[in-house]
């Protein structure tokens, strides 16, 4: 790969018509942006390889990126992170509970993956994809024909492979209400 790509460097840089560099210029694909709206099924390979499932709505206009976690035969996590920084942790029913996190940072932008780092091509859960990585903390796959995210990895182990991806799909607004007994309690601080 990377004796291919110094051939055509030299090959670009041999020509000088504006044409050529143009092409030139297009060689290193680029990530797509989030779609502003969209629902995913994750399958995750925890750090301490616990799987579980993710249910993920990310809506950049209503700022918020909710998760709603199965753990394989355990409890249902629901994960809401607004973009101000606030994130409510909780279960519901019997014995429900509730954390709630102020980050420093909101949820991710659509173009978080901009200025990645492309390395090349791989095939990966059996689709051939392109591959990124952003200061040694996210590894992102793409597929090659469709541009929708096939996998993505983060550097403490954890692995997320997209099983359904629906862009447009709104979340209701009812199911994002974090439950009462989330609102009385003191706030931890995490690192961001
Ligand atoms: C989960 O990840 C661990 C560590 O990488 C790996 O050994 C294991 O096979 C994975 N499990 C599944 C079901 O993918
Ligand atoms: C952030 O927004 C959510 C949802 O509107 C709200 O519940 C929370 O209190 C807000 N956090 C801060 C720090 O304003």
């Amino acid at each position: 790969m990377k004796q291919r790509l110094s051939r055509l460097v030299q090959l670009c840089l041999a020509t000088s018509t504006w044409l050529i560099l143009v092409t030139c210029s297009n060689l290193t694909p680029t990530p797509s942006p989030w779609p502003e709206q969209f629902h995913a099924l994750l399958y995750m390979n925890t750090s301490s390889a616990h799987l579980q499932l993710s249910d993920v709505w990310y809506d950049w206009p209503k700022g918020r990126n909710v998760n709603i976690f199965q753990k394989q035969l355990g409890e249902l996590l629901y994960d809401v992170e607004w973009n101000n920084g606030t994130s409510f942790y909780y279960t519901l029913g019997e014995g429900g509970h509730c954390q709630v996190m102020a980050f420093e940072v909101g949820i991710p932008r659509p173009d978080f993956l901009d200025g990645a780092n492309y390395l090349g091509t791989e095939v990966i859960d059996g689709f051939l994809c392109n591959v990124w990585e952003k200061v040694d903390f996210i590894w992102y796959y793409e597929d090659v024909q469709t541009k929708r995210p096939v996998r993505w990895d983060f550097y403490d182990g954890i692995t997320s492979h997209v099983m359904t991806f629906e862009v447009g799909a709104v979340l209701p607004d009812s199911v994002t209400q974090a439950p009462a007994y989330c609102f009385n309690q003191n706030r931890n601080a995490a690192a961001a």
